[in-house]
C-alpha cells in the first residue's frame, strides 16, 4: 500500500513530528509513506517521493514542514485532477495536514478518489472545531507566552503601555490564551467588541499602580493600532507595540505538541488500514475521528474557552 502524507497552508509545529510518526507507523505495517513535497501544489504536479526515515526523524524536533507547504483556494474547482493525480500516483490511503480549508478539501477528496483521506489539523491558529487541538497551537501560545514574560520584565521596571499582537488569523484563540495566562489587563480579539473605556481605565490604573500594562490583541482585531493609539491617548501614555509576526509560526514543537502529532498519526494510520476517512481529534480528552461533514456543519469554536489548554 502507498501512503501519500501531504502539509498544506500555513505550516505548524508538530507538522514534522507527525510526518516521522506517519512514516513509521506505515513501515509498521509494511506500507510505502510517500511525501508529497509542496502541498496540493506538488499533488497537482503529480509529484511524489518515498519519505527517508532519517530524514523524517531528523526533521521530526523542528518547526515548519520540510515536504513544503502551498495554498491552493481552488481546490474545489480541481478535485478531477487531484483524483487522477492519486491514481497516477498508485495512492492507496492518503493524510492531509493542515487547517479549516485543507481539512474540507481533504473531505472533498476522499469522495472523489475514493480512497481513505485523514486530515489532521495542523494550525497554530487552534480554529478548528472538531478538535481541541491543532498541531502548533501549542508552541505558538508558549512563544507568545515567553514575549509577555520579557516585556512583563521590563514593564515592572520601567512602567509603560505595552501591547503584544499574535499571529490568528481572523481568529483569536492565539491572543486569548496568551492574553490570560499572562495577566494581561486586557486582550482584544475579533470575536468580541472590546469596551475602549473600561480597557483604557485597566491601562490607566496598572500603569497609576506601577503594575505591567499590556494589552494582548490579535492580529486579526479591526484597526487594531488605531484601536490601541486611542487607548494611549488616553492614558496619555505612548505606546510600545511587539508584533510577533511570523517567528510565532516557527520553532521546535512542545510536548504537548509532539504528543499530539504523534497519537493523531497512530489514529490516521489505523483509520486508513480500516478504510476510514475522517479526522483526528482531541476532544474533551479523548482520541476519536471526526468525520467530515461534522467539521462541515461545527460553528466557529470560541477563543475564549479553554481549548487546547487543560
Ligand atoms: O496558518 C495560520 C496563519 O499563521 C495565521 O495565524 C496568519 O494570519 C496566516 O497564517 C499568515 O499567512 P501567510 O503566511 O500566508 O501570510
Amino acid at each position: 500500500m502507498r501512503l501519500a502524507i501531504l502539509t498544506s497552508g500555513g505550516d505548524s509545529p508538530g507538522m514534522n513530528a507527525a510526518v516521522w510518526r506517519l512514516d513509521r507507523a506505515a513501515a509498521a505495517r509494511g506500507w510505502t509513506a510517500l511525501g508529497i513535497p509542496g502541498g496540493f501544489a506538488g499533488l497537482l504536479a503529480r509529484s511524489a517521493a518515498p519519505i527517508d526515515p532519517a530524514m523524517a526523524a531528523r526533521f521530526a524536533r523542528l518547526g515548519g514542514t520540510w515536504l513544503g507547504t502551498s495554498r491552493l483556494p481552488d481546490l474545489p474547482a480541481r478535485l478531477g485532477e487531484i483524483a487522477g493525480a492519486i491514481d497516477a500516483l498508485g495512492i492507496g490511503g492518503l493524510v492531509i495536514l493542515g487547517g479549516n480549508g485543507s481539512l474540507a478539501g481533504a473531505g472533498r477528496i476522499a469522495e472523489a478518489a475514493g480512497i481513505p483521506v485523514v486530515g489532521i489539523a495542523g494550525t497554530i491558529d487552534n480554529d478548528v472545531a472538531v478538535t481541541d487541538l491543532s498541531l502548533g497551537f501549542d508552541t505558538a501560545v508558549a512563544y507568545g507566552m515567553e514575549a509577555a514574560d520579557r516585556l512583563r520584565d521590563t514593564a515592572e521596571s520601567l512602567p509603560r503601555f505595552f501591547a503584544l499582537e499574535t499571529l490568528g488569523g481572523p481568529t483569536g484563540h492565539i491572543a486569548a490564551a496568551v492574553g490570560r495566562l499572562a495577566g494581561a489587563v486586557a486582550t482584544l480579539i475579533p470575536e468580541e467588541d472590546a469596551d475602549l473605556g473600561k480597557v483604557t481605565d485597566a491601562v490607566g490604573e496598572a500603569l497609576a499602580a506601577g503594575d505591567h500594562a499590556l494589552v494582548v490583541a490579535s492580529e486579526g482585531v479591526a484597526s487594531l493600532e488605531a484601536t490601541l493609539g486611542t487607548i494611549a491617548e488616553g492614558v496619555a501614555t505612548r505606546l510600545r507595540m511587539v508584533r510577533l509576526g511570523h517567528a510565532q509560526r516557527g520553532g521546535s514543537p512542545s510536548v504537548r505538541d509532539r504528543a499530539a502529532a504523534a497519537a493523531y498519526a497512530a489514529l490516521a494510520v489505523d483509520a486508513i488500514a480500516e478504510g476510514t476517512s475522517g479526522i483526528a481529534a482531541l476532544k474533551a480528552g479523548s482520541l476519536t475521528l471526526a468525520t467530515y461533514a461534522e467539521h462541515r456543519d461545527a460553528d466557529a469554536p470560541d477563543p475564549r474557552r479553554w481549548r487546547g489548554l487543560l
